[in-house]
């Protein structure tokens, strides 16, 4: 039975399973981003609540790019479990902080999605790969640039609100 499942798709079971964790992996981010959006909410940084809303759906589209390849290479994409999604943190930087880790976190795991792809030799995935490997350089740029506002800025007086209300102006500009 398996062997005829398998007869339904090109993917390896390997890449498959590492498919389907990197589809969790983007909901995890879309649930934390969410959460993160909701602390900010609360802690009046309006503007920062809006941003993390809009990078929680961000997060939940790649998800779903994920997903419609899964299905659409005949595998079996995986509806993933969502929980445990932290609720409170230490501070606004300390929410920023975590964002950036969180996309170096996303950036290394396609790297070594894209590692297997090439060891099993499936570069039709390895192509679908590339939209995201590029996509990270852009995720990155944006949480590095919004944490780097605590230091340009600073949080004495008015900083922290200053710091809010420019965190939705950052832009990345692809000039290459
Ligand atoms: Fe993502
Ligand atoms: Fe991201």
């Amino acid at each position: 039975m398996k062997d005829l499942l398998r007869l339904r798709t090109s993917l390896t079971e390997e890449i498959e399973r590492v498919l389907n964790e990197q589809i969790k992996m983007e909901a995890d981010a879309s649930a934390m981003y969410l959460s993160m959006s909701a602390w900010c909410d609360r802690n009046g940084f309006d503007f920062s609540a809006g941003y993390f809303k809009e990078q929680s759906d961000e997060e939940r589209e790649h998800m779903l790019r994920l997903f419609k390849y899964v299905s659409d290479m005949g595998g079996r994409a995986v509806s993933p479990d969502v929980t445990n999604i932290q609720i409170e943190f230490e501070s606004l930087r300390s929410v920023f902080e975590q964002a950036l880790q969180q996309e170096i976190a996303v950036t290394q795991s396609f790297n070594r999605m894209a590692d297997r792809c090439q060891k099993s030799k499936d570069y039709v995935t390895f192509t679908f790969l590339q939209w995201f490997l590029k996509e990270q350089i852009e995720e990155e740029y944006v949480a590095r640039r919004a944490l780097e506002l605590f230091e340009v800025i600073g949080e004495e007086g008015t900083g922290l609100y200053e710091i809010d209300k420019r965190v939705p102006k950052i832009k990345y500009e692809d000039t290459y």
